[in-house]
């Protein structure tokens, strides 16, 4: 399946639901938290579109990675992967960091691959109690200039 990542548009709000339905173990945000997201960052939430809509991701103008999700039966696809790079490559020269749940080994794994480093441990981070880990991304010399 070709995949085309492109800007948030309003009317992908009920798709985007189906794929957040599918969060965990990443806490899932409600609907308004999406919508509000998709108005205040409409440049830096970007969607993996297929024949539907199958993952999206956020990123705050200083680099902060609010979220990311693919939809469960898209992943291992590397479509995670390409919406990272497409972050990496809109926030030049901008180091990214994250929080991630200490027991949600999968992402851990998946950020390790893309040059993420633990940089926090953070003591009952999450509503649960979990605790979260501060991940970040040092921009690589030489990367500094959208290409
Ligand atoms: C984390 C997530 C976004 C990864 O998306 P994805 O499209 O499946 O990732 P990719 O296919 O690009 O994976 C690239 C590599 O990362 C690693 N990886 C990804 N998911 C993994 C998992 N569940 N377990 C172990 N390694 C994993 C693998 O090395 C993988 O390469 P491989 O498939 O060739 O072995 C997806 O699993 C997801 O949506 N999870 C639920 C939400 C979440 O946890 N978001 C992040 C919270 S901060």
């Amino acid at each position: 399946m070709d995949i085309t990542i492109r800007p948030v548009q309003s009317r992908d709000l009920l798709q985007l639901l189906r794929v957040e339905a599918q969060a965990a173990p990443k806490s899932q945000l409600a609907a308004w938290e999406l919508f509000l997201l998709s108005i205040r960052y409409p440049e830096n939430f970007l969607v993996a579109e297929g024949e539907e809509i199958v993952g999206y991701v956020v990123f705050t103008p200083k680099g902060h990675l609010v979220s990311l999700v693919v939809a469960r039966r898209h992943r291992r696809q590397g479509i995670g992967t390409r919406l990272v790079e497409e972050v990496i490559r809109r926030s030049p020269g901008i180091p990214l960091r994250l929080e991630v749940r200490v027991g949600n080994h999968g992402a851990r794994r998946f950020y390790e691959r893309l040059g993420f480093g633990q940089v926090e441990k953070m003591e009952s981070y999450y509503a649960d109690g979990e605790d979260g880990l501060l991940l970040e991304r040092a921009v690589p010399e030489g990367e500094t200039r959208e290409e």
